[in-house]
């Protein structure tokens, strides 16, 4: 278990260095050419709810910091809705580098990305994991064990999924328990009303939780 604040942000240090020098990813060159910069993640390293998206836009990828442009504007405004404080939960997402035009994330660069996210993971030992879109929710549900439930995320956002014992136990977590909430990527939710509606609703589950 790692436990102390500065032996947290020593090993998120790692991962920013890592990740800064990851020549071998295919976003890289694209990076580089853009001067933009790669996003690790940002809020506490003790947060008990952590929100996983996509991969930076173009936004993120001039500041360095996730969900800051449309996007993040109603991530804001909906853990304003629940009366949680931003700074309170930590916010990343599976892919640190922007693609270009803002396209899906590819196969492999989830798979290059992935275990990063995994590491941040180890790190804050969230009690609750909300993946954004369901790009997130298909990466993280089976790394907690919980492949058997993976449905479109029209059925499963919302949800509370618990993570199994035996999952728990790869990862090392004693007494912890860990849930998981898939929601609609809050991008969704710039022009379509009824998606906003429904993550309204999704994140009163969060503030019950
Ligand atoms: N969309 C994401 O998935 N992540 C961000 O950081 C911004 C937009």
């Amino acid at each position: 278990m790692i436990q102390t604040v500065e032996e947290r942000k020593e090993l998120m240090r790692k991962i920013r260095d890592e990740v800064i020098a990851l020549k071998k990813s295919p976003l890289y060159k694209f990076r580089i050419e853009n001067k933009n910069l790669p996003v690790i993640g940002e809020g506490s390293h003790f947060a008990k709810i952590m929100f996983i998206g996509e991969a930076p836009g173009r936004n993120e990828a001039k500041t360095g910091r996730p969900f800051c442009g449309r996007a993040g504007d109603i991530l804001n405004e909906l853990l304003e809705s629940v009366g949680i404080k931003r700074e309170e939960v930590y916010v990343t997402n599976i892919v640190k580098d922007r693609p270009p035009q803002n396209r899906d994330p590819l196969p492999e660069e989830i798979e290059i990305y992935g275990p990063f996210l995994d590491r941040q993971i180890e790190i804050i030992q969230p009690k609750v994991i909300a993946t954004l879109g369901r790009y997130s929710m298909y990466y993280v549900m089976p790394k907690l064990g919980l492949e058997f439930e993976l449905e479109p995320i029209s059925k499963n956002h919302g949800k509370i999924f618990a993570v199994p014992r035996e999952a728990l136990a790869k990862w090392g977590w004693k007494n912890h328990e860990v849930k998981i909430v898939p929601l609609y990527h809050p991008a969704v939710a710039v022009y379509n009303a009824h998606t906003l509606d429904q993550l309204k609703k999704d994140f009163e589950v969060l503030k019950d939780l």
